[in-house]
């Protein structure tokens, strides 16, 4: 398995595990915002992992934040705002690694805390937070109107 920070928008495999991630998107979006995020080296952290012969099997993203997360106690926090391991590497260890290299950058942006969310409903992405050692903190609704 093997680490590598993405660089460019073309960094293999970093768009589709992207797009299997969030499908909502279209591919121009997505890029659009992998370009922001490479332009802001300095607040956003993005790594994809490839297994055996350079398959890509995993993503993270990572940003600092500056306002307000809920459930923390500091500023800036690093916050996981993307994880993904495709279907036929999960359970292998490879979100742990990446998370690993979340926390190293995390600390050399002088940050004490990693914060992260997930969907109610997404209980393995629960799971493996607990067992990395997040403890939960909040439980929020959102809601919008629309304003005419
Ligand atoms: C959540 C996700 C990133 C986990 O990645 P992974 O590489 O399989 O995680 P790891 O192998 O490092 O798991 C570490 C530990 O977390 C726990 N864990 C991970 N996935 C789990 C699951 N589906 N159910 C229960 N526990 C789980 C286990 O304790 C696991 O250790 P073990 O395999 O030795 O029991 C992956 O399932 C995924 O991409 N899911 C879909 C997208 C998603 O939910 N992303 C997170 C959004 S917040």
């Amino acid at each position: 398995m093997k680490l590598v920070q993405c660089t460019s928008t073309g960094q293999d495999g970093w768009l589709g595990l992207r797009q299997a991630l969030w499908p909502e998107g279209v591919p121009a979006e997505h890029i659009a915002e992998m370009q922001f995020f490479l332009d802001h080296p300095g607040r956003f952290f993005q790594l994809v992992a490839y297994e055996g012969d350079n398959q890509p099997a995993g993503f993270v993203e990572a940003a600092l934040r500056g306002d307000y997360v809920n459930g923390t106690d500091s500023s800036l926090v690093a916050f996981l705002e993307g994880l993904y391991v495709a279907p036929g590497y999960r359970r292998m260890g490879i979100g742990t690694l990446l998370i690993a290299a979340v926390i190293a950058w995390a600390k050399a942006c002088h940050c004490t805390e990693l914060a992260s969310d997930a969907l109610l409903d997404n209980e393995g992405s629960q799971a493996m937070h607990r067992a990395l050692g997040f403890t939960e903190t909040e439980r929020v609704v959102f809601f919008r109107k629309l304003i005419p």
